[in-house]
Parts: structure tokens; sequence; C-alpha cells
């Protein structure tokens, strides 16, 4: 099922700016492999909240290749330096991603931490003022807990996949991950100290500021 019309899918990749052959790359390798990139749009759009909130201090779970975390490390080079946290718990895929980010000239804006990103995240002082979490959906909710602690107030989250090739949908779908996306969703947007919303790009961007 397209939950986004592909006219509308395709107007948005083609309104995002130029990207530098490194990121157009690791693009291509998303689409080789099947490996779920945060792709174009919804990277382009993390890039912009970052730049509109000055942000200098990001902190990723679940950051693959560095796909997402070179849109948020050219953010916070263009916002005047600060430390973008890239936390995954593949040895292979936090090598790749240095290399990649090295080739880009921005490694020196990322910290590469290997491990379980929301451990990593609880061992790391704050705060921060935009997290991006992306890890196994099963793992969101718990997350959650350790984010409030983590992010200053005013502060933004955005967390990936929030319409979940559309499972969230099927009522009769009880499985951890869509499960654990319904429930971040439910608490973002419940809860008094949260003002959110879905962003329906690609997968769907929950899009969070913390009071
Ligand atoms: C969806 S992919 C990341 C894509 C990346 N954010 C991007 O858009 O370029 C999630 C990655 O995080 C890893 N991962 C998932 N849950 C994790 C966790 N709790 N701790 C550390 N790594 C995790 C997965 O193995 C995978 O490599």
């Amino acid at each position: 099922m397209d939950l986004i019309a592909p006219e509308v899918a395709q107007l948005l990749e083609t309104l995002t700016p130029e990207r530098p052959d490194i990121m157009l790359q690791m693009e291509q390798r998303a689409r080789d492999t099947a490996f779920p990139i945060i792709g174009p749009a919804a990277g382009h759009f993390c890039y912009l909240v970052a730049r509109m909130i000055r942000a200098r201090r990001i902190f990723e779970l679940g950051s693959g290749y560095g796909y997402s975390t070179a849109w948020f490390a050219r953010a916070v080079r263009e916002n005047g330096g600060g430390m973008v946290w890239h936390t995954v718990r593949d040895e292979a895929l936090s090598h790749d991603a240095q290399r990649y980010l090295d080739a880009l000239g921005w490694a020196d804006l990322v910290r590469f931490e290997k491990g379980e990103s929301v451990e990593r995240l609880r061992l790391t002082d704050g705060p921060f003022d935009l997290i991006f979490n992306d890890i196994d959906k099963a793992g969101y909710p718990a997350s959650l807990d350790v984010i409030e602690t983590k992010l200053r107030p005013g502060g933004v989250l955005i967390v990936d996949n929030a319409l979940w090739s559309g499972r969230v949908f099927h009522e009769e779908d009880r499985s951890a991950s869509t499960e654990g996306v319904r429930e971040i969703t439910r608490r973002l947007t419940t809860d008094p100290k949260w003002t959110a919303t879905i962003v329906p790009i690609r997968d769907g961007l929950l899009f969070a500021q913390y009071h």
C-alpha cells in the first residue's frame, strides 16, 4: 500500500536540495541492499529542523551507516559547529559511517559510539537540542524514559517510522514492533510534557517538542 501518494513522494524528492556525491552513494547503497535509511526527503526535513532550532548537540539512536548522521552533521556545521552522536550496535556499520563522514569532511563533527543506543544515551551527559530515534521499534517506548532526561526544555525529538508501512492501522497486528510504534505515538501525543504530531514524509516522522 502506498501511504504517501507517489506524486507527492516524487515531488518532495525533487524539492530536496543538492547533496554531495558521497550522500548520493549512500542513497544508492540503500537501494542496492534494501537498507532502511530515512532517504532524502525525510533527511532534508531533519536538516531543516536542526537548522531552525540552531541545534549544536544532536544525539542519534540507531544510526546505521551514517546517512541520517550526514544530514545532521551538515546542519550542525552550518549552525556554527557542535557534535552529533552516531550510535549503532553493529561494528561494521559504525566503521562504514566513519569512512563516509570522513569522506564528506564532517567526521570532526561526529562522535562514533558502538553499542546499544539507549544505553549509550543513558551514559552520555545531556542536554541535547535534538534527539533522533530510529532503533528497533519494540524499544521505542522504553527509550522515551531516557530521552526525557536528556533533551533540553524546548528541544525536539524526531522518531522515524511513525506509519510503520501501514502496520499501525492493522488492528490485528499486535507484534512488539507495531505496538512499540503505537505506544510512543500515544505517549508523545497525550503527555502534557510533549507537543507532537506526525509529519507524513516517507514512513512518517513523529515530530515532538519537549516542555
Ligand atoms: C533503520 S537503521 C538506521 C538508519 C539510519 N538512521 C539512517 O537513516 O541512515 C537502524 C540501525 O540501528 C541498529 N539498531 C537498531 N536498534 C538498535 C539499538 N537499540 N541500539 C543500537 N543499534 C540499533 C540496526 O541494527 C540498524 O543498523
